[in-house]
């Protein structure tokens, strides 16, 4: 079998011709090992050609084939990969190829009205398999299944399964029985932290990954619907963490990102985050420790102490603000002013000065005047982030904010937006040109996308850096930058 005793294609071939068969077991067996090779074939070719394999293999073992989407944050990315690891764990397999599977799972997000019609739109594609294949099961799961339940059916009528994120781990009891013979909609609480054990990526493809320490969030900003959709604020065991992330480098992960909605309030260990950072920053092997999100009002000056204490802390800070306007601010329920904000990032700049900062703004929320916007532009100017994301308000029933006129109209919202995003790629272009003629340290990912021969990777302020050399994933590297684009560094190892 592949993998086992083969370390290329034509050993493959040869070993499998030796025993006169290509049995389909081996055939499932040896699937990642294939994906990755680098056949004389174009990608595209060679997964379209290893799925044809995958479907003959699975029918003569009466196996069964699950096609995942995802929509949403990097959490939802995360269950994603959790619930995939999962199901293989129940002898299913995973196609890349909805026409090839049994079950499609779209795994949703419910936090702007866009990500929902994404979603009712992707089905508008996906529902003609139920006519060509009558057999095919759907499952909507995650954030806009909590979030709409039953009422789901009256858009999507051909749902098997309705399952709330809480519930994810139950989707392989459920597919045991025919579809109709389970409940159609799942949205219960979960009844512990984690519906979904980590551990079961038992094979992450990468050297960088994912680690949940925290799920839900208390904070109730009046514009947000994660807290509804996700439940209240619960931490994971300190313990528990450092052990998968243990697991994780001995597996070749070099790089993890704690996922939590705010993770500055984790409370799963004595001592909180700053505890946890201490506690994960010891294990061997780990190169680098990033986290995602930090909220402004639970940065204390504790947290930037240790940050900036603790080498294998990358120096990028994701560090959303919403607004630059305090009354704005304040209507959101965020927790602080512009003021506070401000004092924040210069403690932070102080204790890591070469920090790169991102941020999440919201342009056109209820009552937001023109003043208000210049607040958000003057605070982007000073700040000098190194990316930012930026959203149209947008209406969520059920949120504080769903009882404030949404005054704002459309083309202000757009062109506000718009306003933000030209200034901030004027900062991000001048910052890049300044990076010219330095060397900084780079994680490889592997080959670049676009450029023959191109590497790419990412410096510890998470900047991609595309160059030439000799490489190798998973390793760090010095790169003399050469040029600047404003979504890209360029550069040659040194
Ligand atoms: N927990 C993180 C925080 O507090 O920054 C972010 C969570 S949310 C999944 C990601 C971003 O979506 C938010 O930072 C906010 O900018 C945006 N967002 C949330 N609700 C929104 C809404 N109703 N309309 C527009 N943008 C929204
Ligand atoms: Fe939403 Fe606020 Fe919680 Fe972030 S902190 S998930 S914006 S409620
Ligand atoms: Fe994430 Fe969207 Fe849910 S942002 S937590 S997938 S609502």
């Amino acid at each position: 079998m592949w993998g086992a005793n083969c370390d290329s294609w034509s050993e493959w071939q040869k070993h499998t011709s030796r025993h006169g068969f290509v049995t389909p077991s081996s055939i499932l067996a040896s699937r990642p090992a294939l994906v990755q090779f680098p056949l004389h074939l174009s990608s595209d070719k060679r997964l379209q050609t290893l799925e044809r394999m995958i479907y003959i293999a699975c029918a003569m073992l009466n196996q069964q084939r699950f096609y995942i989407e995802n929509f949403g944050c990097q959490m939802n990315v995360h269950d994603s990969e959790m619930l995939a690891a999962l199901l293989q764990s129940h002898e299913w397999v995973q196609v890349s190829d909805y026409h090839e599977a049994d079950v499609i799972i779209l795994n949703t997000c419910s936090v702007r009205e866009k990500a929902e019609q994404k979603v009712f739109s992707r089905f508008g594609v996906l529902k003609d398999q139920k006519v060509e294949r009558p057999h095919v099961r759907f499952i909507l799961a995650g954030c806009m299944a909590k979030a709409w339940g039953i009422k789901l059916l009256r858009r999507l009528p051909y749902l098997d399964l309705i399952i709330g994120p809480g519930m994810l781990a139950k989707i392989p009891e459920y597919l045991q029985y025919p579809s109709r013979r389970y409940p159609v909609v799942d949205t219960n609480e979960p009844e512990s932290v984690f519906s979904l054990a980590p551990e079961m990526i038992a094979n992450p493809q990468h050297h960088s990954a994912w680690v949940t320490i925290m799920e839900g969030c208390d904070n109730f900003c009046s514009y947000c619907v994660v807290p509804y959709v996700r439940g209240r604020e619960r931490s994971r065991d300190g313990h528990e963490i450092a052990a998968e992330i243990v697991n994780l480098t001995r597996r070749g992960v070099r790089e993890i990102t704690l996922l939590g909605q705010n993770v500055n309030s984790y409370a799963g260990l004595p001592g909180g985050f700053p505890a946890l950072l201490r506690k994960i920053h010891e294990i061997d092997g780990l190169m680098r420790i990033r986290f995602t999100t930090s909220h402004p009002k639970d940065m204390s000056d504790e947290l930037v102490q240790t940050i900036s204490e603790l080498p294998k802390l990358c120096e990028y800070l994701h560090f959303p603000v919403q607004s630059g306007s305090t009354s704005i601010l304040r209507k959101m329920r965020r927790g602080y002013t512009r003021d506070n904000y401000l004092n924040r990032i210069d403690t932070i700049r102080r204790l890591i000065p070469d920090v790169a900062l991102s941020s999440d703004f919201i342009v056109g929320f209820p009552g937001e005047s023109e003043q208000d916007h210049q607040d958000s532009v003057s605070l982007i100017e000073s700040v000098g982030y190194d990316n930012i994301f930026i959203f149209n308000y947008c209406v969520r029933s059920g949120t504080r904010a769903a009882d404030y006129p949404d005054d704002v109209p459309l083309q202000v919202k757009t062109k506000r937006l718009e306003d933000l995003l030209q200034r901030q790629r004027r900062i991000v272009m001048a910052r890049n040109q300044e990076k010219i003629g330095m060397i900084v340290e780079v994680l490889v990912d592997g080959p670049a996308k676009r450029g023959v021969s191109l590497w790419t990777g990412r410096t510890r302020q998470n900047r991609v850096v595309n160059f030439s050399g000799t490489a190798a994933e998973g390793v760090l590297c010095s790169v003399l930058i050469e040029s600047a684009s404003p979504n890209c560094l360029y550069g040659r190892i040194v």
